[in-house]
This record gives structure tokens, sequence and C-alpha cells, in this order.
């Protein structure tokens, strides 16, 4: 394990955020979560991407280029070791006596490099259980901001209850997951929720709609609602640390233990990265 804060590797318990560091105070930042897989990352251009996007949403001045922030990353990969790992990054608008609007400070890049923990693949072939929940957050979702109590709620809401994942009802209409997007599959096409400002926009999501269409299935970026669901003929989330996984349970509501789709949609994106 390795971390890296302002302008230096660190132990990854070693105490170096300043009390009056933005992102501690309002969460005032941004992060990305990225897979290595025997030690190459993966979809990190992607991820880079992303996160300048998030930066300028926010009118975060990047605090280094992408050349040296990929150094950075490459570097603390060396370092600690992992052949599979996780990558957190986090930027944050930087240290300043406390004020809601913005100091005039430098952005303060951080990095975790820790262990990926796989997921159980028996709950691969088996299928997640997922709850159904308000989307309480705010309306700009595809920020990958710091602010993740909406999440992190859902998610002990899931886990305390017996679930896996608790999935994001908007209006009637399901977003995502609180750490995943989420896709229907009905009568042979694949339906996931347009990339509008109410989810984030997943880089897993973005991969596997384009795995779907080189094999063959239509994918449709359309709004539905919770009895859409409840009757597709398969489901699955996507995301960075669980990839493709499929959907057993919604609630009570149990779907069909054949997933033809799904099956395919895991091992295709499993290719991507074993070989
Ligand atoms: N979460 N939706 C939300 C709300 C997320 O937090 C995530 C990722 C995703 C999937 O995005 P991607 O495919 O780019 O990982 C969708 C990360 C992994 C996390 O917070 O740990």
């Amino acid at each position: 394990e390795i971390a890296f804060y302002m302008d230096q590797f660190v132990g990854i318990n070693d105490k170096v955020v300043p009390i009056q560091e933005r992102g501690h105070q309002f969460g005032d930042g941004i992060y990305e979560v990225i897979r290595v897989y025997g030690g190459q990352p993966f979809l990190l251009e992607e991820h880079l991407d992303r996160l300048e996007k998030s930066a300028e949403a926010l009118s975060l001045v990047m605090p280094y280029s992408r050349e040296k922030l990929r150094d950075i990353i490459l570097e603390g990969l060396k370092r600690s070791e992992i052949k599979d790992a996780e990558i957190y990054l986090q930027i944050t608008r930087g240290i300043g006596a406390r004020q809601h609007h913005y100091p005039e400070v430098s952005a303060v890049f951080s990095l975790t490099v820790r262990q990926a923990k796989n997921i159980d693949e028996t709950k691969r072939m088996e299928g997640i259980k997922v709850m159904l929940t308000e989307d309480i957050r705010w309306s700009l979702c595809y920020i990958k901001s710091l602010n993740l109590l909406p999440n992190v709620m859902a998610k002990q809401e899931a886990i305390s209850s017996g679930n896996d994942e608790a999935v994001f009802i908007k209006n009637g209409i399901v977003t995502e997951g609180s750490s995943s997007n989420l896709f229907v599959v009905k009568d042979g096409e694949l339906y996931t929720h347009p990339a509008t400002n109410g989810i984030l926009h997943g880089i897993t999501r973005a991969k596997v709609m384009e795995l779907a269409k080189k094999v063959g299935f239509n994918v449709r970026e359309e709004q539905f609602d919770e009895e859409f669901l409840l009757n597709g003929d398969e489901a699955f989330i996507t995301g960075t640390s669980t990839e493709v996984l499929p959907i057993r349970f919604i609630g009570d509501k149990e779907l069909s233990k054949e997933r033809p789709i799904v099956d395919r949609l895991v091992g295709e994106y499993q290719r991507l990265y074993k070989n």
C-alpha cells in the first residue's frame, strides 16, 4: 500500500491532511477510482478525461499536467508492488481559512494504491440482491464529487438489510446504483439511463455499451421506471470494481437464473484485460 499527498509519497496511514483542507471541511473536491489488472491501469485515459471534466465543472485548476499526473500514478503503482490494485485519486480545492466561496489557493492532489478487492465469483454466478431507494442526491451527479453522503447512506441501508446494492429512483425513474450504473435487458435490447446530469457517466457503462453493440445487441439510452425494471428479463450493474455484475433479486422480485445476455457481457468485459 502507498499514498501520495500534495507533492510527495507518504505512508497510507500517515497524518497528512491539514485541518483547513477544503476536501476535509467542505467536501470541495473530486475523485476517481481506477482498477489495475496485472500491473496495468485499466482505462486510465478515460478516467483522467472524466477527472478533467469534473474539475472543469467546479472551476478546479488541476495541480499537475496530465503527463505529471500519469507519472505519479505509475510511480505509485510501482512503489506499491501491487499487481491487482485499486487506485484512488482525489483533487481538492486546497488549503485556506474557512470561507464558503473559493479561496485563491492551489489544488491538492492525493492518491492511494491498495490491493483490489475482487468480487466473490459466486456472486457473479448467482447474481446480487438490490433494493430500491429514493434518489435524494443533487442535480449534478455527472460530477464525481467527494460529497457522497446520500450514496453512503443508501449503501448502508442496502448492506444492513442484506442487499448488495441500493438502486436510486428519482421521480419514479430508475437512475443508477449508489456506486454503480444499472442496465435492464428486455426483449433482447439493453436499456440504461441516458448520460444526463442525473447519473455518473460510468467508464464501465460506456465500455459495456460499446461491447454490447459490437456483439450485436441494441442499446437504448432511455429513461425507464421501477415497473419496467421489475419486469426486465435480465438486469445488471456496472462499475470499476464490480465490472459487470448480474442482479438476481430486486427487493422481493426474483429475476430469472437464465441470463444469456449478461453472461455474455461478463465474459466480453473480462476479455478486455485477461490475456
Ligand atoms: N464508483 N455511479 C456511481 C454513483 C458511482 O459512484 C460509480 C463508481 C459508478 C460507476 O462508474 P465507473 O464505471 O466509472 O466506475 C456509477 C466508484 C467505483 C467508487 O465510488 O468507488
